[in-house]
């Protein structure tokens, strides 16, 4: 420092006295850098004293050492410095503040030896310079006010006044400049924010002091580096997400997103729920990365309608923030209506009117909205209607009188359809029993029944059987079977006829006689047990068929051989000329009363024959004088049942025109006494009859007169047992019972051509007496009360 300040002044002292130094030989000029080659310095001539030619003379130059540029010249004519060389003090003189060039200027003859001091003086002409073209600053965002960044400063070759002399950095909203000495800091003024702006450019200029001033510039960029100062934000405070129940596994139902305004694992957004319950941890989860909400488990409408989720979003380190999500399900038609019985009744009888509620249906679907608007409905062909009854229920209702004997149950099925696309359905088969009432009489299967029995058949037969139908049930179907009460020829029916209750069976009570009666009616009732019961009768009609228990009766000649009983036959008859006839007759009919005669026997065979169905007996031939008067025939008459039945008789013949020539005259005789007594007792007879007759309308006109009731007194009496004649024999009332009078009245009928012959005929006179004997004593019995 001394030696520099004594320099200075040794200069300035030096400049001062530049004119008296010429005296010493040394000169000393002053020249800004950069002068233009030719510029006068000085003239040195004149300031070292010199002649003008003896310069030029004196052979006068500027030496420089041999590594140096000369930078001067000397004109030798006029003794001037000039420049002869571009002068650049900082490649001279770097940043030294005083630059002298040392020259020095030979002069020959004598030597002589002066130094040319010239002082280089600095002009502006270097610009400040940074460095770096741009400074590249890193600043945590977090860093606080007040931070400071130190920038390298800017350099400029110039020296003193035209060195930087000052700093300027372009407004901006974060940073100022501070500059202490040396050092330029960037001070930060308000904080930063990567978040608004992450880098930030400044420009910095650097200024020197020189005229004119000179500036050089460098941009500061400024990288904000991120810190964790924001959590993450949810795009939406609320996420609204609606989701069809059923939804299958890994529907995305929401996707939540959170922005973090942060950078790197800072601005890292993780995902996840916040406190939830339990079924929402079951139902969804949430990917951590991307946020996106998805179905794991099975989501019903119908056990939750919605669920709210709080979300949470966190970034790297720990910044977090909560948002909701609400996720309303939807329905979806995933129920079938359910159909269920509420009440119904056991069994419908079968007269409960139409419109008779027999059951109540409810029908629920678990649903919303029209996917649980149900439609009921039944099958066809059904005698049932649903009808609507408050909310879901439905009364089920017959539609139709029932008729348990043609359906007897029913399946319903109910079928419930929803609304919803596509509808579900469900059905219930509803199960009915039809009771039965009594309300079907019984049936015969046939509108009459017929029974064929042959006569003498065993008590106890059977005759036929009869079924009646009834379709009710167990009791009121039951069919029981009995007789009505009727009467069979006055006797009551039971006496001929039984049936069986339970099996419709008819037997015979008695052995049925075909010449009794032929056909009778028995009416058979059905009666079912219903309570009341309901009946319905039918006829049943017995036939009796004959059978050939009767063999033929022989009427003439009396059967027992009388020979009272004697034909005459003329001598002079001729052949073929009829002699007598055999009467018969047979009680049965048909087959078995279709007689047959033949003479089994005769005293001489050819002279007689009879006819086979007429029974009349002719003569074969003429009769001659040899034939002998007394002929004998012993006739057999057969009736064609089977087996037959026969019966003989013999017939005596007198051949012979006068009666006094028959040897048993006495026997006729007797036969006309017998004829008289019969007369007589004919009319004994029906004078008592007239007497007893008379007596008793008088008495019973009294009685009638006295009493109002009237006695019936004849009961029973009417009735004249016919003993010897064949019962059926006349059979004109149909009834069998045959009276005395019509036996007289079938003699005539039936008689053959001779009248006389047939009163004579009347047999068994002994018989007679008996029966006049009988009624006699009958009136007399009876009316024993009047008399
Ligand atoms: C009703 O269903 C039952 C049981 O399935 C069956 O036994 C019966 O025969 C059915 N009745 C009718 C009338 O279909
Ligand atoms: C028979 O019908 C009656 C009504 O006529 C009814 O009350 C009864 O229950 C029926 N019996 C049976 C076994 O069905
Ligand atoms: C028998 O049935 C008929 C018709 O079928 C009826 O007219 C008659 O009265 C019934 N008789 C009895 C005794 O029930």
């Amino acid at each position: 420092l001394e030696a520099s300040l004594m320099k200075k002044i040794t200069c300035a002292f030096w400049l001062i006295f530049t004119w008296i130094q010429a005296a010493c030989g040394d000169v000393s000029y002053s020249l800004p850098e950069e002068t233009k080659r030719g510029w006068v310095i000085g003239n040195i001539a004149k300031d070292l004293g010199l002649k003008s030619g003896e310069l030029s003379h004196r052979k006068a130059r500027i030496e420089a050492e041999e590594t140096e540029k000369r930078y001067f010249d000397i004109n030798v004519e006029n003794g001037n410095l000039i420049v002869a060389d571009r002068i650049d003090r900082e490649e001279l003189c770097d940043e030294r503040a005083s630059c002298v060039v040392k020259r020095e200027l030979v002069l020959e003859s004598p030597l002589e030896l002066h130094r040319v001091n010239v002082h280089i003086q600095d002009i502006n002409d270097n610009t400040p310079q940074f460095n770096d073209e741009v400074i590249k600053l890193e600043i945590h965002e977090s860093a606080v006010r007040g931070a400071r960044f130190l920038i390298e400063e800017a350099h400029d070759a110039d020296v003193g006044q035209n060195s930087v002399q000052q700093y300027a950095l372009n407004k901006n909203d974060h940073f100022v400049l501070v500059i202490t000495g040396n050092t330029i800091e960037l001070v930060l003024d308000k904080e930063l924010d990567r978040e608004k702006q992450d880098e930030i450019d400044l420009v910095l200029t650097a200024l020197d002091g020189g005229s004119p001033q000179r500036t050089g510039t460098v941009a500061i960029h400024v990288t904000v580096l991120d810190a964790n100062d924001n959590a993450p934000v949810f795009n939406q405070a609320v996420y609204k997400a609606s989701l069809p129940e059923n939804s299958p596994l890994d529907t995305v139902v929401v996707t939540v997103s959170a922005a973090d305004a942060d950078e790197g694992v800072n601005g890292d957004v993780s995902y996840d729920f916040g406190h939830v319950t339990e079924d929402v941890k079951r139902t969804f989860s949430i990917n951590a990365k991307t946020g996106e909400i998805k179905v794991i488990g099975n989501v019903d409408f119908e056990s939750k309608t919605s669920f709210e989720i709080r979300v949470k979003a966190k970034d790297g380190l720990g910044l977090s923030s909560h948002g909701k999500v609400i996720i309303s399900v939807t329905d979806v038609n995933d129920n079938a209506p359910v159909v269920s019985l509420k009440s119904l009744s056991d069994s419908v009888a079968e007269n409960t009117p139409p419109g008779t509620e027999v059951g109540i249906i409810n029908v629920q679907d678990r649903d919303s909205e029209n996917n649980r608007q149900v439609r009921c409905s039944l099958q066809t062909g059904v005698p049932f209607k649903l009808v609507p009854s408050i909310k879901n229920y439905y009364s089920l209702v017959t539609t139709e009188q029932l008729d348990r004997e043609l359906v007897s149950d029913y399946n319903i099925t109910i079928t419930a359809t929803d609304e919803g696309s596509p509808p579900l359905s469900s059905s219930k088969t509803v199960h009915l029993t039809v009771a039965d009432i009594n309300d079907n009489p019984p049936v015969f299967e046939e509108q009459s029944y017929s029974a064929y029995v042959t006569e003498n058949n065993k008590p106890g037969s059977t005759l036929c059987s009869v079924a009646a139908r009834d379709p009710d049930w167990r009791q009121n179907g039951t069919v029981v079977y009995s007789l009505l009460p009727g009467e069979v020829n006055g006797a009551p029916v039971s006496s001929y006829v039984s049936v069986n209750g339970d099996t419709g069976v008819i037997h015979a009570v008695r052995a049925f006689d075909y010449e009794h009666f032929r056909s009778f009616k028995v009416h058979v009732m059905a009666r079912d047990n219903g309570s009341p019961p309901l009946s319905s009768n039918v006829t049943v009609n017995v036939f009796i068929s004959d059978v050939n228990d009767n063999s033929p009766q022989i009427l003439y000649p009396t059967p027992e051989g009388n020979s009272f009983m004697t034909e005459l036959v003329p001598k002079a008859a001729h052949a073929g000329s009829l002699v007598s006839k055999v009467i018969a007759v047979d009680a049965d009919s048909g087959q078995n009363a279709w007689l047959s005669y033949h003479i089994v026997k005769s005293t001489d065979p050819g002279l007689f024959t009879i006819g086979l169905h007429s029974g009349e007996i002719r003569t074969q031939r003429d009769i001659s004088e040899s034939d002998s008067m007394k002929q004998n025939l012993i006739v057999a008459v057969k009736d064609n049942g089977q087996p037959p039945l026969s019966a003989t008789c013999s017939m005596y013949l007198l051949i012979s025109d006068n009666l006094a020539e028959v040897p048993e005259l006495k026997d006729i005789a007797y036969d006309e006494r017998d004829s008289k007594l019969t007369s007589y007792l004919i009319i004994a007879l029906v004078s008592v009859s007239t007497f007893f007759l008379t007596f008793i309308i008088i008495v019973l006109g009294v009685r009638f007169c006295r009493r109002r009731k009237p006695r019936l007194l004849f009961d029973g009496a009417v009735a004249i047992p016919s003993g010897y004649l064949p019962p059926n024999y006349a059979d004109v009332d149909g009834t069998g019972t045959l009276r005395s009078t019509y036996n007289y009245d079938g003699y005539m009928t039936t008689g053959s051509r001779t009248s006389d012959f047939k009163f004579k005929s009347v047999p068994r006179y002994e018989s007679k007496y008996i029966l006049t004997l009988y009624i006699s004593i009958s009136f007399i019995h009876m009316f024993r009360p009047f008399i």
